[in-house]
């Protein structure tokens, strides 16, 4: 694999150590390490069935490694479930942006909230817990519906909004638990313009105002040149290269194996 110089610290807020899976006859991901340091962004890019959500699901707990480790914060989560995953702080977007069509805008958000008083018996004989905490999540609810544009939908059921509003409010959703690390998977794709611009401010600010690190897969090599501080490629389930993004440019495995094509055509 060629690698450009990228900073690496001592204790990475992600530390992926040669994980595999494979379904049946299909091996989505194939020895793949690498590790990502606090406060960071970085894109990973490939081709279509390059392995990039696969890997995904493998880090947020979604689907179980057959070898290798996972550590996040320097623990190990390749063992425990997706919901534990999350409530560490490591959360991530969905390709196909799932809400839940048959609850309103701000009950999609409020429902990924973990640790409503109403879970355990001491909640369920407080009412007046279960209250404050439900007007709590509801007002964080709506400052996350406002930063993204969609407070004006936050009483209408989920299923009215547009691919590229849904994309937002699964960002929101994903940033309801205060997170310190997202994985963004093609946040971007069948966005509008407009809209793009927005989620791309929501995303300086955060990364401004509070320290959250970044991964995101990106087809878009604008975006991902303007946006990322690392670019990883990823083919037929292994990272063929890892660098700095202009480096990624002049690698010639890139090149033949996802940039080629893309070239020609510009
Ligand atoms: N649960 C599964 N069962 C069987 N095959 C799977 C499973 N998950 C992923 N795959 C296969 O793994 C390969 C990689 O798919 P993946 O979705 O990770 O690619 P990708 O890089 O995200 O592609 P795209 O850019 O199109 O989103 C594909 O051939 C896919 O069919
Ligand atoms: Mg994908």
């Amino acid at each position: 694999m060629e690698q450009s110089t990228v900073k690496q610290s001592a204790a990475p807020i992600l530390d992926v150590r040669d994980i595999s899976v494979s379904f049946g006859g299909v091996k989505p991901v194939r020895g793949v390490s690498f590790s990502i340091e606090k406060n960071t962004f970085t894109s990973i890019i490939g081709p279509n069935g390059a392995g990039k959500t696969s890997l995904f699901n493998l880090i947020s707990g979604a689907n179980k490694i057959d070898s290798g480790e996972i550590y996040f914060k320097g623990d190990p989560i390749h063992s425990i479930h997706a919901y534990q995953v999350a409530q560490r702080g490591l959360v991530r977007t969905f390709q196909g942006a799932k809400v839940i069509r048959r609850l309103t805008v701000v009950e999609n958000l409020m429902m990924a909230v973990q640790g409503n008083p109403g879970d355990n018996l001491w909640g369920f004989l407080n009412p007046s817990a279960r209250k404050r905490f439900e007007i709590s999540t509801r007002e964080e609810a709506m400052l996350r519906l406002e930063q993204v544009g969609l407070s004006k939908f936050a009483n209408d059921f989920a299923g009215i909004l547009s691919g590229g509003q849904r994309k937002l409010l699964d960002l929101s959703r994903a940033l309801m638990t205060s997170p310190s690390m997202v994985l963004l998977d093609e946040p971007f794709a069948g966005v509008n313009p407009t809209l793009v611009e927005k989620l791309l401010e929501v995303i300086a600010d955060l990364r401004k105002n509070n320290e959250i690190t970044f991964l995101l897969i990106e087809h878009d090599l604008e975006t991902v040149m303007n946006i990322s501080e690392r670019v990883i490629v990823m083919a037929e389930g292994k990272i063929i290269a890892d660098g700095l993004p202009n480096s990624i440019y002049d690698n010639e495995l890139v090149i033949d194996a996802y940039l080629g094509s893309r070239r020609k055509g510009a």
